[in-house]
This record gives structure tokens, sequence and C-alpha cells, in this order.
């Protein structure tokens, strides 16, 4: 009981039956099936579907679970008008985070935990935070929300918000991929935290709040935005050799690469790399993906022998890219995704809750001298 890991690693401190992770070989299963057969064949709708039943849906409860999530696309009344106050500069995870949060303020009972309860709160939550990061989106560039449209799915439906124009189907395609690809990821420190706040039956609002507020770390899903920076840091392709050699002598870290359980290449920086090359291609990006492909490749022969691979941040900021969004707004997408992920371990964790509170080896002095105020 006294055993003390830092960070908690190879602790196994929840179980679930949503994703599997096998960090050798570099194996991602949702609900056993590998992630490259549904970033191929599934949608996002299908993929949040299994994650929250654990099973694939048949033809009519996909079409009910997509008709009921794309009812839900409006925002409340009022949450507009609450985005539309925000500082324009302000950055969009921290407006995400503080919407999520604000939500609770419009349901008529934030605080019902049972599972029904936590599934319909759920889809509402999937269903309005493309309209909010959409919307601040607008707002910033001084244009007006653009109304949810339900005949389009998740993905269509978010770009056609964010640009007024319907996506072409390559690109709503693409970003189907990212999300099915980011919907879900172990215990990793964002699902964490969600599971940490929910066991004390607190609420859906307060543990996806929180788990968006982890998420936008640089060592977590912020990982994606630093991956950009870097690319615009490297003036060409044969810049990037000297770029990451430096950065290793430094001892300084290359964003998008290493991962806390994988040892091998993360199976999700497959399929992106795959879309990556595809959508530099078309978009006149190819530049960017090459840049990215020397990377890897100087990681590779340095530090691969550490079991330092691509992560799934590092090719989805060239496909965040080449799908045109802004470099602020990667994280977010990841947001939109694993919030899927999210609402299903806390779903998880309701059913079968147990209070998380570990315990923490104390370093500090005993029975030390109470110093009078005027004595210090
Ligand atoms: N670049 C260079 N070296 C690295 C990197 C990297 N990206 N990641 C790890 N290393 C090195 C460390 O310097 C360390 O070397 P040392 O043993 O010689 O000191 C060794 O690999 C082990 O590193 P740790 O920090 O102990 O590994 P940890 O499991 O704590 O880190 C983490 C995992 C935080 C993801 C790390 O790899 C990292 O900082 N990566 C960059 C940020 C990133 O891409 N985050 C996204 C992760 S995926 C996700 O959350 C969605």
């Amino acid at each position: 009981m006294t055993t003390f890991s830092k960070g908690l690693e190879g602790i196994v401190a929840a179980e679930t039956a949503i994703s599997y992770i096998d960090g050798t070989n570099g194996i991602l299963e949702y609900v056993g099936i590998p992630i490259g057969e549904l970033a191929s064949k599934s949608t996002f709708e299908e993929t949040v579907y299994l994650l929250w039943n654990q099973r694939l849906p048949n033809k009519g409860e996909l079409a009910a679970f997509t008709s009921d999530l794309r009812a839900r696309y409006s925002l409340p009344a009022g949450m507009l008008e609450r985005i539309a106050g925000v500082p324009t500069d302000a950055e969009p995870m921290h407006v995400l985070r503080t919407m999520v949060s604000a939500l609770s303020m419009y349901d008529p009972n934030p605080n019902e935990n049972t599972v029904e309860a936590a599934r319909d709160k759920s889809l509402n939550i999937l269903a309005w935070t493309p309209s909010i990061v959409a919307a601040f989106d607008r707002g910033r560039r001084g244009l007006e929300p653009v109304t949810p449209d339900t005949s389009l799915g998740f993905s269509a439906n978010f770009l056609y918000m964010l640009n007024d124009k319907k996506p072409t189907e390559a690109m709503v395609r693409a970003f189907d991929i990212c999300m099915i690809t980011h919907a879900d990821h172990g215990l990793n420190n964002s699902t964490f935290t969600a599971r940490v706040i929910i066991s004390t039956l607190s609420d859906m609002y307060s543990a996806i709040t929180g788990a968006i507020g982890s998420l936008r770390g640089p060592l977590h899903g912020g990982a994606n935005e630093g991956v950009m920076k870097m690319l615009n840091e490297i003036d060409s392709v044969s810049d990037a050799e000297a770029y990451v050699m430096g950065k290793l002598e430094r001892k300084e870290r290359i964003m998008g690469f290493g991962h806390r359980v994988y040892k091998a290449k993360d199976p999700r920086a497959t399929e992106l790399m795959t879309l990556a090359k595809q959508l530099a291609d078309d978009t006149g990006n190819a530049d960017l993906y090459e840049k990215s492909h020397a990377i890897e490749l100087i990681m590779e022969r340095e530090v691969a022998a550490k079991g330092i691979y691509p992560n799934v941040d590092f090719y989805s900021a060239t496909t965040y890219h080449c799908i045109g969004l802004k470099l602020d707004l990667f994280t977010p997408m990841f947001a939109l995704s694993r919030i899927a992920g999210w609402s299903g371990h806390v779903i998880e964790q309701l059913a079968d809750n147990r209070l998380f509170r570990p315990t923490v080896n104390y370093v500090g002095p005993h029975d030390a001298p109470y110093i009078p105020i005027d004595k210090r």
C-alpha cells in the first residue's frame, strides 16, 4: 500500500472496457476494434456510439443516435451572447473550458448523476461544443455565428459553422478521421482528471471542464500546437536536421514525439501520417508534410532506441493546417473529439464508482515549533 510511483507511471488506477492500448506493439483498440479499422471504415458518430455502448450500432440505432445528436446542435438560449462577450484575444481553449463550465447553468438539473442523465448530458455537450468553438472564432473575426445545419453530420456541421460554407466531402472525411482517432485513449491525463472529478459525485460539466483544462497542457493535447509552431520555425526541409539536432543537444523536447505508454509508433500517428500526406498534396502544403517526415526520420535515427516515436499530435498538426484551421484551434479540435472518451469514462466511473483518494509520502518536518510572528 505504500508504493510510490512518480507521475503514477505503471499504476493501474481503473478498469475500462472502452479502449485498449498495447504500448510495446503500438496497438490501440476501441472496444476491441483496431483504430485503423475505425479510421478507414467508421464515422465519428458511429465511433461515439461504440464508445458509449461498447458495441457497434445497427442501422436503426445509428440513425436514431445521429438524429438525436443533430437535434441538439443549437446552443441553449443565452450562450451565444455569453460567447460574444468574451475578449476576442482570449485563447480558444480557455474559452472552451469556461463555456463548457457555463453550460451547467443552463441545465435545470446539472447535478443529476444517474447513468441515464450522464448520457443525456454527454450528448448535449458533444453537440454544443462545436458551436461554441465556431461562434467564438467567428466572433473574433468580426463575423456573426452560423446557425447549425441539422442535415449535416458532426464534422461537416462544424466546418460549415466555422466557414459559413459547405465543406468538400474530402475535408469532411479528413476531419472525421481526426475525430475518430482522437476520441479515446485509456487513462490519459485528461481522462483520469474527468474520472477523478466525477468520483466525488460532482457533475458531468465539472468533469469535462477539468478534463479540458488538463488537455491544454503542452505535454498532453497542447502538443499539436507546439508541433505546428516548430514546423513554422523550420524554413525548409533542408533546415530540419540542424533544427532537430540543436534541440536535442540542448535537451529540449521535440513536440509530437514520445509517450508515457507507447514505446513504438503510436498507431494514430500512422493513420494521420497517411491522411496528412494526402491532404498536404491536395492543398499545396507538400512542404509541410516533407518537413514533418524529415523530422520523423531524424528522430528515428537519434532517439528511437529510447522508445521515442511520433505520437498522435505529430501529424495531426499538418492535417489540421491543411483542413484550414488556425493554429490555436488545433487543441480545441482534440477536445471536441475527446469529449466522447471523457464522457464514456465518466459514465463507466459512475456505474461502479469508488472515490479516488490516493495517499502521499510526507517528506516535511515533524514536531516543528510554532514561532510567534514577531520572532520569525
Ligand atoms: N523529445 C526529446 N526527448 C524526449 C521526448 C521528446 N519529445 N520525450 C521524451 N524524451 C526523452 C526525455 O528527455 C528522457 O530522456 P532521458 O532519459 O535521457 O532524460 C526520456 O525520453 C524519457 O522521458 P520522460 O519525460 O521520462 O517520459 P514521460 O513518459 O514522462 O513523457 C511525454 C511522456 C510527456 C509525452 C514526453 O514524451 C514529452 O514531453 N513529449 C513531448 C510533448 C508531447 O508530444 N506530448 C503529447 C503526448 S500524446 C498526448 O498526450 C495526446
